[in-house]
């Protein structure tokens, strides 16, 4: 009986490669990301080994450079992550993402009563006062997030 021929996921010619992510979270490295949208050409492999990590994530975004300030919150849940930005089907950039110390604009205060969850316009803004496992905690009042519901929010 003829072998199937091991298939690697389809080299992309220009793009970014997000690798090593944290297993089973490329969908919420994308909504971080916004992504896919009607444009975007997006491959995902979840749940592949890795000689690291044990199991990864892997996502490919052909025709689009991610910008290191674009893809910093995807340490919130896939600390681990590395970017690698491709041309002409070779690697020009490898960086890894990094935790920064405020998160704005991206997840909601858990506290109801607290003032971003109110009419008032006030822009949500967390400190991280853990990185791995994340804790964030909310700048007005207090409130600490954790992992599991960062990712119930994403
Ligand atoms: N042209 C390409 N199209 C799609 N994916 C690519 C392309 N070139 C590399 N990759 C993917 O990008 C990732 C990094 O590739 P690289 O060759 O640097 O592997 P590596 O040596 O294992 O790197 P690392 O040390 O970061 O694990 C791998 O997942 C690889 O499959
Ligand atoms: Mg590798
Ligand atoms: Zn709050």
């Amino acid at each position: 009986m003829k072998k199937p021929k091991e298939l690697k996921v389809k080299p992309i010619k220009n793009g970014t490669v997000i690798d090593h992510i944290t297993a089973n979270n490329s969908l919420n490295v994308l909504r971080i990301l916004g992504l896919p949208n009607k444009k975007s050409k997006v491959t995902i492999a979840m749940n592949v080994q890795s000689p690291h990590m044990g199991h990864k994530d892997i996502v490919k975004i052909e025709n689009r450079e991610l910008a290191s300030n674009e893809v910093d919150q995807i340490a919130l849940i896939a600390p681990k992550a590395t970017i690698n930005i491709i041309r002409e089907y070779e690697i020009v950039d490898k960086g890894k993402v990094h935790l920064l110390n405020e998160i704005k604009d991206l997840l909601d205060c858990t506290n109801p009563n607290c003032i971003t969850n109110t009419l008032e316009p006030v822009q949500n803004r967390f400190y991280v006062i853990e990185k791995e496992p994340v804790i964030l905690r909310c700048h007005y009042c207090e409130r600490l997030m954790e992992e599991a519901e960062i990712e119930n929010q994403l």
